[in-house]
């Protein structure tokens, strides 16, 4: 039985503990913030696009607790996640004499997360933030778990820090507003929750995808409350990444790939995200690890979420070469070996390397002629 009451989901980590909040009519409601530290300030970090929506109201609630409440509105879009973004944030909180009690929020989706984290992470040495998601994408992933970063023109995500937030506040009502591009953008990391964790999520995604396509609200609280709960045990079991944390990542090797190879912003990361689960799924069953069923049933989820299942020609002379070269790149790479996220069995996930000749055959597969 799904309720629309509110729903919390709990992050475990000692002293940096945290809860995420999910439910309609939260983000400009005073009580969502009430148990924070006492400030003096708050500055809302969004961007051009979600500000103008969104920032007057959690203005308004955030006055209730703030004598000061300020707003910096970025550029919008994945190409402006740079150190040039960054410093709009710095010149903000500089340019207002915030003090290190300052609490930052995040409004927006995960580009406008991943850098107000940043930026929270390093102002003079850390101050507070908040995550106020307004992407599916952001609200059952980048939201949560705390890794904070920018682009670098040579590699995504490159420049960043671990870095958690005092809470998530998820406002199902604000994904009435996203179109539909970013809805299916957010459901490639919906999705990657089933094969790496729980396939029970995933027969109930098969089930309830044109409820949650339609933004039901009690079909999005499910999504969202289930994605939060098997990302937070992930990130609970290993903040850092030093381990088991890697298989948040199914499909982001190739899909980070696309993403460089193509130039930031050309495809959407959930997109990119969606396509790199289909190809490492297809690596999955060359190594013999799941079979064709399997592949074929996480390819048709994709497909019918609204996202791309055949990868873009990276080089037209040396297609598969291009793809491997980026991938070297990934953060999970090791002495220029690559690590892939592959399905072990449906329901879990392994990271290993794969040989170079097999991940060839399957970019040749699965790239558009
Ligand atoms: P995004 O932040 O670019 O948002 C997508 C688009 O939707 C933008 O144009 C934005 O302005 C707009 N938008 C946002 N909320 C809206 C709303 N309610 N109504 C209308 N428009 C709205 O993209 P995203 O998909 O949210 O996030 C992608 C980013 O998240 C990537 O940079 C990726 O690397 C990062 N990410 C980080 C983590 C992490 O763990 N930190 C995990 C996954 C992804
Ligand atoms: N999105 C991958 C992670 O948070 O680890």
């Amino acid at each position: 039985m799904i309720s629309l009451d509110l729903q919390t989901v709990a992050i475990d980590l000692a002293d940096r503990s945290y809860t995420i909040a999910i439910r309609v009519s939260l983000f400009d409601n005073p009580l969502s913030y009430a148990q924070l530290p006492k400030a003096g300030a708050a500055l809302i970090v969004t961007n051009t696009t979600v500000g103008p929506l969104y920032a007057s109201r959690l203005e308004r609630a955030l006055s209730a607790q703030f004598a000061k409440v300020y707003t910096v509105q970025l550029p919008d879009g994945e190409a402006y996640k740079t150190w040039e973004s960054l410093n709009l944030i710095f010149d903000a909180l500089l340019g207002h004499g915030c003090d290190r009690k300052t609490v930052l929020f995040a409004l927006g989706g995960g580009v406008v997360g991943d850098m107000t984290g940043f930026a929270a992470a390093t102002y003079m040495r850390g101050v507070p933030f908040v995550q106020v998601p307004t992407t599916l994408l952001a609200q059952v992933d980048s939201s949560v778990g705390g890794k904070t970063a920018i682009n670098h023109p040579l590699g995504k995500n490159m420049i960043g820090a671990f870095y958690q937030p005092l809470k998530v506040v998820c406002d199902l009502d604000t994904l009435k507003t996203l179109p539909a591009r970013e809805l299916s953008a957010g459901l490639a990391e919906v999705i990657k929750y089933g094969p790496i964790a729980d396939m029970d999520f995933l027969t109930w995604l098969e089930a309830h995808l044109d409820a949650v396509l339609a933004r039901e609200p009690a079909a999005l609280a499910q999504v969202v409350r289930r994605s939060c709960e098997i990302k937070a045990s992930v990130v609970a079991q290993d903040e850092r990444e030093s381990g088991l944390r890697a298989i948040l990542n199914f499909g982001h090797t190739f899909g980070h790939a696309i993403e460089a190879g193509l130039g930031f912003g050309v495809w959407l990361h959930g997109e990119a995200v969606g396509c790199g689960m289909v190809l490492a799924a297809h690596l999955s069953q060359r190594l013999g690890l799941v079979d064709a069923f399997f592949v074929h049933r996480l390819v048709t989820l994709i497909a019918k979420a609204g996202l791309p299942t055949k990868a873009p020609v990276l080089d037209s002379a040396d297609n598969a070469g291009r793809y491997l070269g980026l991938m070297r790149l990934d953060k999970k790479s090791e002495a220029g070996e690559i690590k892939f996220v592959l399905i072990d069995q449906p329901g879990c996930a392994v990271v290993r390397p794969a040989p170079d000749a097999l991940v060839r055959q399957v970019i040749d597969l699965c790239c558009q002629k």
